[in-house]
């Protein structure tokens, strides 16, 4: 099934230079970027993005986190696109990622795990919304 889901470069991955190593192994994966920008978020926006976390102990560190700097705010496309991005990531924790995943290659604590993706269709649909309109992304 063709998916979209929501991919986020987060402020230590943008800090670290490494847009473009995440961006090589999406494009090598075959995912397409069907809108893409950069953005630095408010802490209020970073607590609308994450409201499904709202009452989890990290919620305000990750917000926190999350306005700290500028973000890559991409929408990817693809067969499965979902599940493929996700296995691309890697596990939240770093320690528990596969060998050859984003966050397993990059990433350097729970928090700063150097990247973001939708977890469902639902998940999914909020999240691109909530960052684009219609006339922003690129179909087909
Ligand atoms: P993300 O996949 O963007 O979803 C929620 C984010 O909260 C997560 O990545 C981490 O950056 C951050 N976070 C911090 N601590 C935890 C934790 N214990 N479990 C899950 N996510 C955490």
């Amino acid at each position: 099934m063709m998916q979209r889901t929501l991919a986020i470069i987060k402020p230590d991955g943008v800090a670290r230079g490494l847009i473009g190593a995440v961006i090589s192994r999406l494009e090598e994966t075959g995912l397409k970027i069907a809108a893409m920008k950069m953005i630095q978020m408010t802490k209020k926006q970073a607590e609308g993005f994450y409201k499904v976390h709202a009452e989890k102990p990290f919620f305000d560190s990750v917000t926190d986190f999350m306005c700290s700097g500028p973000c890559i705010v991409m929408v990817l496309e693809g067969e499965e696109g979902i599940e493929r991005y996700r296995k691309l990531m890697g596990a939240t924790n770093y320690k528990e990622a596969e060998e050859g995943t984003i966050r397993r290659d990059f990433a350097t604590d729970i928090e700063k795990n150097v990247v973001h993706g939708s977890d469902s269709p639902e998940t999914a649909k909020y999240e691109i919304n909530y960052f684009f309109n219609a006339l922003e992304m690129i179909s087909g």
